[in-house]
């Protein structure tokens, strides 16, 4: 092709000059260069203007996200209330069931050795499996653990009969207890309602590609959606924002504004599971994070009991 138009161009050139004089010449070429010149500012004055209008566009379609706790600091208590979705209305369960919804974030729940210590029985747990993706699980209730492609029994990973200690589970338990007090108090439901129920499982995050759809954490759901039974979502970091990890911080989104909680190791985090609280995590950028996912329902028929050693 390029072949074939130079052959044409050099087959012009004697055409042109033979019928132009040398004077004319020179003012086609000053006119073809101020042509060129102007040619010339005009494409970069298209270029220039489309990458400002894609820049505005990026930045202002982008959602603005507000911060609702910040990771280098300390909230005895930070909470929103806001409007229940109508997802509540049909369950039966009037003790329980949220009377109003919204959104809390406290520090002084969890003691800095019982997130020492969790921390330490996720990294245990976990480093018998791990997921070939970046989002891997440890489930203590039902022994789940990412490994690979799949989930394995953590209870079959031990082969010799090492592993969790009564300690482990007494400490979960009483974070646990803990966090179901801070729910009860704050959603004013008797505790004898408030049933844990699954999935409740410590998950650890690093920057490793998603291999599966379990390891894509950062799409926008509601858990009552994606696990049903649930009534109270809550979160305990393990990590912190900023120091173990970046990116990973937990959005809730609100049509199109944002408001993150950015992980603190010892923070918990809870809120009414249903389609008021549409959240996701944001992808990992840097380093690994480590959380444990507590959940509650009011349905009994739907509780789990306390994990044990087996
Ligand atoms: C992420 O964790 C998996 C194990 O779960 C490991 O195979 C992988 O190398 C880790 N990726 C990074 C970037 O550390
Ligand atoms: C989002 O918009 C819907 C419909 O307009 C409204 O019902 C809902 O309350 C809004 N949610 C929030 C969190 O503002």
């Amino acid at each position: 092709m390029s072949e074939v138009k130079r052959r044409d161009k050099n087959s012009k050139k004697p055409k042109g000059s033979s019928i132009s004089r040398p004077d004319d010449e020179r003012q086609n070429h000053t006119e073809f260069r101020l042509k060129t010149h102007w040619k010339y500012i005009a494409y970069v004055l298209t270029v220039v203007f489309t990458a400002a209008a894609i820049y505005l566009k990026v930045v202002y379609t982008e959602p603005r996200v507000a911060t609702f706790a910040h990771a280098d600091r300390q909230y005895q208590k930070q909470h929103v209330t806001i409007v229940c979705s109508d997802d509540y209305k049909r369950d039966t369960f009037t003790e329980c069931k949220p009377k109003f919804c919204g959104r809390v974030v406290m520090d002084g729940i969890v003691t800095s050795e019982e997130v020492d210590h969790l921390l330490g029985v996720a990294k245990m747990g976990l480093s018998y499996g791990g997921s070939n993706g970046g989002a891997s699980i440890l489930d203590l209730h039902s022994g789940a653990l990412s490994k690979g492609d799949k989930f394995i029994s953590i209870y079959s990973a031990f082969p010799g009969g090492e592993g969790f200690k009564e300690e482990d589970f007494k400490i979960y338990r009483t974070v646990k207890n803990k966090i179901q007090q801070a729910i009860g108090d704050h959603f004013k439901v008797p505790l004898h309602a408030l049933h844990l129920t699954k999935p409740t499982f410590f998950s650890r995050m690093n920057t490793s590609e998603a291999k599966n759809i379990h390891d894509e954490y950062w799409h926008p759901h509601v858990d009552r959606q994606t696990y049903g039974s649930f009534h109270y979502t809550s979160l305990l970091y393990l990590s912190t924002f900023n120091k173990d990890f970046t990116g990973g911080r937990f959005i809730f989104t609100d049509n199109g504004t944002e408001t993150a909680v950015e992980p603190r190791a010892g923070r918990v985090s809870f809120f009414t599971s249903g389609s008021e609280n549409v959240h996701f995590v944001e992808k990992l950028k840097s380093g690994v994070r480590y959380a444990i996912t507590v959940s509650f329902t009011c349905d009994p028929e739907k509780a789990i009991s306390d994990p044990d050693v087996v």
